[in-house]
């Protein structure tokens, strides 16, 4: 398999789960303490080799788009106030990668937002992070997916141990083989299975994939699924009928931000790491603790 250096960042969704503050603010800039998301994913495709990421939006995600320009006014400012770190900072976030935007102009599904990005993708594979969930890990999620893409030559998706009562939520996968303790070769999933006899297996997709050109033949001729809603799971499943996939069990920690409470656990977990504000932090959290508790 060719190298991948191209990532997609579907975040086009209207993230309803994260009503209200979604119809005004991107689920995918909310904050983790001070950093937008966003950023957190740009840096783990970044950390993976990946130069080249295109964010698919949608109407109301400028801000999105705005974060990642240079501000001249903030540059003045800063200049001005000697203050030289949050300069260089601004100035990193500025150049971390060649960021792409493109509009979904209608949020229909996954796929859909996927399919959009075929013109940047070309005869290439590439990593898809799902715009809403930010990955905490020692060696960026993304990357340990392209090793193995680049390893077993096929699309991977990566996969959490779910509990068996929340899997209805998510993508079951059928696990045919396999190669060490993380790895396994897919040839079948099923997507948000409602009894326990439709599970495959307790492995379900979680957040970061890395695909095949050929995917997009595929959604083009999948039709809208659950929700009338093109799904990236119903392409998955015909590329892993027909050719396979690996499932890879990655190792860190997922936040899911399009939902409140993952919003809140990467917030309070960050803000115990936090160089300027951990210990006082802590010291509130205790505080609170011992009130309530
Ligand atoms: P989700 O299913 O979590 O996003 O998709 P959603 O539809 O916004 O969520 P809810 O259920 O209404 O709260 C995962 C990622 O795919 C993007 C989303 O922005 C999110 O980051 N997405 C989803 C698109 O880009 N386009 C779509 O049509 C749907």
């Amino acid at each position: 398999m060719k190298k991948i250096t191209k990532a997609v960042i579907p975040a086009a969704g209207l993230g309803t789960r994260m009503l209200p503050i979604s119809r005004t603010v991107p689920k995918e800039i909310l904050p983790i303490v001070d950093r937008p998301s966003m950023e957190y994913l740009i840096r783990e495709a970044v950390g993976a080799g990946i130069k080249d990421i295109l964010i698919i939006t949608g109407r109301n995600k400028e801000a999105i788009e705005n974060y990642f320009d240079y501000s001249i006014e903030y540059k003045d400012t800063l200049e001005k106030k000697n203050k030289e770190k949050e300069l260089a900072d601004m100035e990193e976030v500025c150049s971390l990668a060649n960021i792409y935007f493109l509009r979904q102009k209608e949020a229909k599904g996954l796929g859909h937002a996927v399919l959009c990005a075929e013109k940047f993708v070309g005869e290439e594979p590439f990593a898809v992070l799902y715009g809403d969930d930010v990955m905490v890990a020692d060696t960026p999620v993304t990357k340990q997916l392209c090793d193995v893409a680049e390893k077993y030559d096929k699309a991977v998706v990566g996969v959490c141990e779910v509990p068996y009562e929340d899997l209805k939520k998510y993508c079951s996968m059928k696990t045919e083989k396999q190669y060490d303790e993380r790895t396994y070769l897919t040839t079948d999933m099923v997507e948000k299975p409602q009894t326990k006899e439709e599970m495959f297996s307790n492995l379900a997709i979680l957040g970061r994939v890395v695909l095949t050109p050929d995917i997009f033949d595929i959604l083009r001729h999948t039709a809208p699924g659950k929700g009338g809603e093109l799904q990236l799971t119903d392409a998955m499943k015909e590329l892993a009928k027909t050719k396979g996939v690996i499932s890879y069990k990655y190792e860190g920690k997922r936040y899911d931000m399009g939902s409140k409470l993952g919003f809140l656990q990467a917030n309070i977990e960050t803000a115990l790491k936090h160089p300027e504000i951990k210990d006082a932090f802590e010291a509130y959290l205790k505080n609170l603790y011992d009130e309530l508790f």
